[in-house]
């Protein structure tokens, strides 16, 4: 089995949904469930024999030892982070706390357990650790797009604790020997995202009626991945990427944030205009930008592309339209994650399988 961590996430969730549908093999999700883990997300596999939830924290040494004697993963994915930049802006503890400190210890915990397999299990064993393109810093208009090679230079208190680490997972790599791989990937968006990010904040916020937040002058560059490429991108590097190699992960769709905010009400235009007969992009409010905002974000993922075969298939018009229409599909989740009822949801539903600290 493998081991998944951050797996009631936006990505780590997607991933062990199509997991599960894709392989025999079963997973073990290790998620601390904060404000961003959502067992709901995960609700079509209750009851399933392949998926084993565990709440609790990476950084929990006992916990995550216990865990790998018992289970015994060939792989782990290590999703689990804080993720929201802007709440890196408010309050970096959390960050530092999760992504270096509990990076750390989990690298630790795999390193006793990994040393201790048998050589041949030990020879296929893999870490993969999930990270950003934000880890190489921001892009002028000009400059060409992000590589394997660009040093790194992170911007946010978010960026900075995703770059340490990564630093730890090359280190424990180049140190240990420990069978690491590294994916830094562009913007995700599609099912499942927790309405704080960009895109689903702007389709509950358009279809509720409220003002649409653009940053600053709305011209900052992002690259845009949909989650099942960024997920089917992983599976390829865990299966034959080489050893502490990283691999850069993009969807070749480079936009500026206005673009993206027109089209998501455009979309909504034609799916589920509004009552009144006018159009969403009026509700566009421009507001103060982010403190120390990235410009520009590219990613040039030929690298994965020439020595892995892996390419998207989604277009952003296919996934944009995709992901529009999932959440039109799906207002019960978002309900229940703008309510809270998301974690009232857990505690009744998985009662008796979450177990481990918190
Ligand atoms: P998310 O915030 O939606 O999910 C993170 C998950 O990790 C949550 O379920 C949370 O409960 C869990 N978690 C947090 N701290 C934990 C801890 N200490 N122990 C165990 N679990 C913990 O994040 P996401 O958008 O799904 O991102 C997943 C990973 O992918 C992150 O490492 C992020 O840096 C990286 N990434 C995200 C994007 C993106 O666009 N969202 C792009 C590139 C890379
Ligand atoms: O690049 C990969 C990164 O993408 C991941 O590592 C992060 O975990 C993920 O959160 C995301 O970071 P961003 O800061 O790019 O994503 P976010 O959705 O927060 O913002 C996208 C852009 O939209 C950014 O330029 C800020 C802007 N924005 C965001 C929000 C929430 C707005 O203009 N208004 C908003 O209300």
């Amino acid at each position: 089995m493998i081991l998944v961590t951050g797996g009631a996430g936006f990505i780590g969730g997607n991933f062990v949904l199509d997991w599960i549908a894709n392989s025999d093999e079963a997973v073990v999700n290790l998620d601390k469930l904060t404000y961003a883990g959502n067992l709901e997300t995960l609700s079509s596999l209750s009851g399933s024999a392949k998926h084993v939830f565990v709440r609790g924290d990476i950084g929990a040494s006992d916990l995550v030892d216990k865990l790998l004697l018992e289970h015994k993963p060939r792989a782990i994915i290590n999703f689990a982070a804080e993720s929201h930049v802007d709440r890196s802006i408010h309050g970096p503890e959390d960050f530092v706390q999760t992504n270096v400190l509990g990076t750390f210890r989990l690298l630790e915990s795999v390193r006793g357990y990994w040393s201790g397999l048998p050589a041949d299990q030990r020879a296929a064993f893999r870490f993969l650790h999930v990270s950003t393109d934000e880890v190489y810093g921001s892009l002028s208009p000009t400059d060409p797009a992000f590589t394997e090679e660009n040093t790194y230079e992170p911007n946010s208190p978010y960026s900075a604790s995703k770059a340490a680490s990564d630093h730890l997972v090359r280190a424990w790599h180049h140190t240990y020997g420990l069978p690491v791989l590294t994916t830094n990937c562009s913007n995700n968006y599609g099912p499942f995202h927790f309405p704080e990010k960009l895109i689903p904040l702007m389709i509950v916020n358009a279809l509720a009626g409220k003002p649409l937040p653009v940053y600053g002058d709305g011209m900052q560059v992002r690259d845009w991945l949909y989650v099942k490429d960024h997920c089917s991108a992983i599976r390829r590097v865990l299966d034959v990427g080489k050893l502490g190699e990283t691999y850069n992960v993009g969807g070749w769709n480079e936009k500026p944030n206005i673009e993206i905010v027109k089209t998501v009400c455009a979309l909504l235009d034609e799916l589920k205009p509004r009552a009144d007969g006018k159009r969403y992009a009026e509700q566009i409010s421009y507001v103060a930008d982010r403190l120390g905002h990235d410009r520009r974000y590219a990613i040039d993922a030929r690298k994965l592309e020439r020595e892995l075969g892996w390419k998207p298939a989604e277009t952003f018009d296919s996934g944009i339209r995709k992901t529009v229409e999932w959440y039109l599909a799906n207002g019960e989740w978002v309900r229940n994650v703008q309510s809270g009822a998301y974690r009232e949801w857990v505690q009744k539903q998985y009662a008796s399988e979450v177990k481990g600290a918190t």
